[in-house]
């Protein structure tokens, strides 16, 4: 019995069927039972361990292939009809070659596995600004991490009813049964030559395989919500970007809405789940990861997080650094590649200032804190309902989004980028997004620690050509009243003294920028103009109370005329890369940047 006569649908399903030939098909209704009988089945075959019901209840820890632990950009191809229109920081192949040789992996791919058809909603059911996708899947791991992170079921079914207008997304871990053949704990393609996250933007598109992990396989998340929909939303006039939003209250009770945009690893889970360390201030979440933004008939732009779930990083999160994120993960949780300690319950780097004497590392090795390894992967993750979260706003799930008045770019820059910097206005705000750069992290493969320029942490993100992307920016500023436009600021947590420590204690201290930001949004905050933007005065910062020495405070909040001036031939080699595509206004704030850094 199918639970749908949707034409499309259930010809897209049988089509699957026929290449991957799975030995049955499963249509997932999003229930509670459905995803408990799914997780015990899985603990039963040895994928998982269910965790001490007592300490950690409903969460379980699973351990992925060593091959398969963070997203493979090197293996993420844009594919639309011209390599033009992917742009210079996509990978490219014709749409209908990579279909053909994509084929042959999928041909047979699900024997002895059972397909799964997964019916999700990006965005609350029935949102004018929601969009349904179905997930194709032999991954059992992936249903019940979509069953959190996004809504999925007969719900979405209905709304979606005769409509061909869905994404269509299939995901396969690469990994065929014989009969008789003993599963692994993890089944992948470990070959990474042979895995495959590609997108085809035309038609609304994604074919996944041979990954099980995060990006790569739940198919809602990074495929759907930033690089699909980026390309609806150019289509559209609306904006889908790598950012987390959050609801800031004063002391006087007086209420705005922040989005921000910092690449993987770079602190957005952090800032959207801050206890603000300013007396009176209130951060409340509304999404940790992706938001989507339009513009609604009050002419300024409303956003909604698509997601329901949290998939967080869980190195470096404790009751010191992120404790809404500790309440939030102490139950119905899905952990992966954390340490399995000795008392059935997880471990991760920094959790704890005493680790646990000893434990089972994500490689399944006996492993102590002398081990000399780190017992959890740097990329280990959390799945976690948002509805858990206790400071999640109340208006998270309001299918009409709430209104922003301040959008944030940053990286991780060890020197150069200021604490905080505000635009000089919509266009050079889009300037500061697009020059952004990031010393790499571990939710990729690739060199952690090299900078790499990251318009708007887009760069893995944007489904169509990067030049084109800035230009859609560009456009909404255009379209839009100057009053209600966000206004857009570069912040940067990640400044490292000349012996490498942190030199501004970061989380919950970030809400000093943010009062600073309030404080202008509102019309109140004292800034001075410089080469680089508005900045503080040094008195319009709250910094009471830090430990922070005058010259500390003085380095973090001035500009480095010297090391601007060096990071432009760098900016122009960047841009160089967008060639015509690159909007000339840009090109004309950075002779503007450049003439004020030498006045
Ligand atoms: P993705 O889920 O990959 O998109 O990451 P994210 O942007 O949500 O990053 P997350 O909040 O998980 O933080 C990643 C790492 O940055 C963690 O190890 C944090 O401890 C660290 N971090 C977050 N905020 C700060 C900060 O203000 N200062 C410093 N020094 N580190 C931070
Ligand atoms: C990121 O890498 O930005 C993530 C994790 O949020 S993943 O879902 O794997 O993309
Ligand atoms: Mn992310």
């Amino acid at each position: 019995m199918t639970p749908t006569t949707n034409k499309a649908l259930l010809q897209w399903v049988a089509e699957a069927k026929k290449m991957c030939t799975p030995d049955r098909v499963c249509w997932c209704d999003g229930s509670k039972t459905e995803y408990e009988r799914l997780l015990e089945e899985m603990v039963a075959g040895g994928h998982a361990e269910r965790l001490d019901p007592k300490r950690w209840p409903g969460c379980y820890l699973f351990r992925s292939d060593p091959s398969d632990v963070a997203r493979a950009e090197e293996r993420t191809f844009i594919c639309p009809k011209t390599r033009e229109d992917a742009g210079p920081s996509n990978n490219w192949m014709d749409p209908a070659e990579m279909k053909a040789l994509m084929r042959k992996s999928y041909a047979g791919c699900m024997k002895g596995r059972t397909m799964y058809v997964i019916p999700y909603s990006m965005g609350p059911i029935g949102s004018p600004i929601a969009n349904i996708g179905v997930e194709i899947t032999d991954s059992p791991y992936v249903v019940v991490n979509m069953e959190i992170m996004t809504r999925v079921g007969t719900k979405v079914l209905d709304t979606l009813g005769d409509s061909p207008n869905f994404v269509r997304a299939l995901h396969s871990v690469g990994a065929p049964l014989q009969p008789g053949q003993k599963d692994v704990p993890w089944p992948c393609n470990p070959d990474v030559q042979q895995k495959f996250i590609t997108h085809f933007p035309e038609t609304r598109e994604i074919w996944s395989y041979g990954s099980g992990y995060g990006g790569n396989a739940l198919l809602g998340k990074k495929c759907h919500a930033l690089r699909i929909a980026s390309v609806q939303a150019r289509d559209e006039g609306w904006l889908a970007e790598h950012m987390l939003i959050v609801k800031l209250t004063s002391p006087k009770g007086k209420v705005i809405y922040v989005a921000a945009a910092f690449p993987s690893q770079c602190g957005k889970t952090n800032f959207a789940m801050m206890e603000p360390t300013l007396p009176g201030w209130k951060v409340e979440t509304i999404g940790d990861d992706i938001c989507w933004m339009k513009r609604r008939p009050d002419g300024r732009w409303h956003a909604i997080n698509p997601e329901a779930g949290f998939f967080g990083v869980a190195p470096g999160t404790s009751m010191k650094s992120n404790p809404n994120a500790m309440r939030t993960v102490n139950r119905n949780t899905i952990f992966t590649n954390c340490v399995h300690t000795p008392d059935n319950g997880v471990w991760w780097e920094d959790m704890t200032d005493t680790p646990p004497a000893s434990g089972i590392d994500w490689k399944g090795k006996e492993w102590t804190p002398d081990s000399g390894t780190k017992g959890a992967h740097p990329n280990a993750r959390f799945t976690a309902p948002a509805s858990q979260c206790p400071v999640v706003a109340p208006e998270w799930e309001d299918p009409a989004g709430v209104p922003i008045s301040a959008i944030l770019f940053g990286g991780r820059r060890a020197s150069v980028i200021p604490l905080v910097t505000e635009a000089l206005n919509w266009q050079h705000g889009v300037f500061l997004g697009s020059i952004m750069g990031s010393e790499m992290t571990a939710a990729a493969f690739g060199t952690v620690g090299t900078l790499r320029r990251d318009p708007m942490a887009m760069l893995p993100f944007c489904g169509y050509h990067m030049g084109d992307y800035l230009n859609h920016w560009l456009k909404v500023g255009k379209a839009s009243e100057t009053a209600k436009l966000p206004r857009i600021y570069y912040v940067n947590w990640f400044r490292k003294t000349a012996d490498g420590k942190w030199l501004w204690p970061g989380f919950g201290e970030n809400s000093r920028v943010l009062k600073w930001i309030f404080e202008r949004v509102t019309g109140e905050g004292k800034a001075v103009e410089t080469p680089i933007g508005n900045m503080p005065t040094p008195d319009a910062m709250d910094l009471g109370g830090l430990d922070m020495s005058h010259e500390e405070v003085e380095e973090l909040l001035s500009v480095d005329r010297p090391a601007w001036e060096k990071e432009i031939p760098s900016i122009r080699e960047h841009y160089a890369k967008f060639g015509d595509r690159l909007p000339k206004d840009l090109s004309a704030e950075l002779a503007r940047l450049e003439a004020r850094l030498k006045a």
